[in-house]
């Protein structure tokens, strides 16, 4: 297989680029910008690999992305990369609206150019994969589970982007035939999470014995994917999903953010008691605006149709995550110091 990865740098990317890289031996082209998001060092292990290549290209160049697509002759497109953190897009959303959806229009209109050249076989066998977020549904109430007929309703403009850049690749399959599939998962964490995030956030505060701020009253919910979990159910989607179907990716672990934060300090309090109780760190400040209740998906389609089931619990992913990050300071101290140290974002004069 050739896959075309675009945003491998990022979190789930660089999961994703380890696992066909590593556990399926794949030919990967990683296509990524390298914004403030992406790092080439999350990807050390396959750096050298024989089957990985790297671009350093923004998905917006068209002309870029034709020479890509032209060069590499991909059988496959995984799309991952956008702008991904929701409080940035409250401050400012234009890179939002560039990246997320003219740069999804550049890439599909690229891959349909490519596509209608290819013979038969190879046509019917290419797949465009659009990696999207469970965001686009909007907030559920106390009941409930999105499935992939939920009707949109996104809240933030990070959202809203995501939810534009689904029409219009599902559009590139229903006008022109392109094989698409689209993917919405629910929020991933894991190792090599830039710590802009809730989790890595919390984790790096409370070892630097620094205020753990959670938005609000913490009882907002989220259902918690482990990311290389993500990365299997990506490339079976990619690989068996049906073209023009959505998939909803989950891993049925519902859990208040405040109960995630609990979670981590008490893991923390076990490795350094001394320091601890961790809990104590926490400090309720002023919710995000437009702050979605409750997410959580139903997964059962790709889970019944496509045979994935994620292999984590909630309990166990967290646990590896939180001794990952206290294992490899060499990758996450010169993120803290020289490009993000932690300072709250997404708050505005007016809410
Ligand atoms: N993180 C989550 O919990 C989550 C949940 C649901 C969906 N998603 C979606 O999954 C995808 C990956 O998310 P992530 O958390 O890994 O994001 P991330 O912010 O960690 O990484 C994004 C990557 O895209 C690259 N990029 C940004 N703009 C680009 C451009 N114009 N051209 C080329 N590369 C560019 C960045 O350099 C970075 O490497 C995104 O599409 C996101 O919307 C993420």
């Amino acid at each position: 297989m050739r896959i075309l990865v675009t945003g491998g740098a990022g979190f789930i990317g660089s999961a994703l680029v380890r696992h066909l890289v590593s556990g399926i031996g794949a030919e990967v082209l990683n296509v990524d910008a390298l914004t403030y998001a992406g790092n080439l060092a999350s990807l050390k292990s396959v750096e050298s690999a024989p089957n990985y290549q790297f671009l350093h290209a923004d998905i917006c160049d068209r002309a870029r992305m034709q020479e890509a697509f032209a060069s590499f002759r991909p059988d496959t497109v995984m799309h991952l990369a956008a702008e991904s953190h929701v409080d940035r897009s409250i401050s400012g959303a234009d890179d939002f609206i560039q990246t997320n959806i003219v740069g999804t229009f550049s890439l599909l209109d690229t891959a349909r150019h490519y596509w209608d050249e290819l013979d038969a076989r190879r046509k019917s066998a290419f797949r465009f994969l659009h990696v999207s977020t469970d965001e686009v549904y909007g907030s559920l109430g106390d009941e409930g589970l999105f499935e992939e007929t939920t009707p949109y309703d996104p809240s933030s403009p990070y959202s809203a982007s995501k939810a534009a850049s689904d029409h219009l690749v599902i559009a590139w399959h229903r006008t022109y035939g392109l094989p698409v599939v689209v993917s919405n998962c629910s929020n991933n964490y894991g190792p090599f999470h830039f710590p802009e995030k809730l989790i890595p956030l919390m984790i790096l505060n409370a070892l630097e014995g620094k205020s753990l701020p959670v938005y609000g009253n913490g009882a907002n919910v989220r259902d918690w994917l482990y990311v290389e979990d993500h990365a299997r159910a990506l490339f079976t989607i990619a690989s068996r999903g049906r073209p023009g179907e959505k998939y909803n990716v989950g891993g049925r672990n519902e859990r208040r953010n405040i109960d995630v934060v609990h979670r981590i300090c008490a893991i923390l309090d076990g490795v350094h008691s001394d320091k601890g109780p961790h809990r104590r760190l926490i400090n309720n400040v002023t919710d995000r605006p437009g702050h979605d209740a409750r997410y959580a998906i139903d997964a059962s389609k790709l889970e019944s149709e496509l045979g994935w089931k994620a292999q984590e619990t909630f309990e166990t992913g967290i646990e590896k995550t939180v001794h990952w990050y206290l294992e490899n300071e060499w990758w996450w101290r010169p993120l803290r110091e020289n490009v993000y140290s932690g300072e709250r974002l997404g708050v505005f004069k007016g809410r």
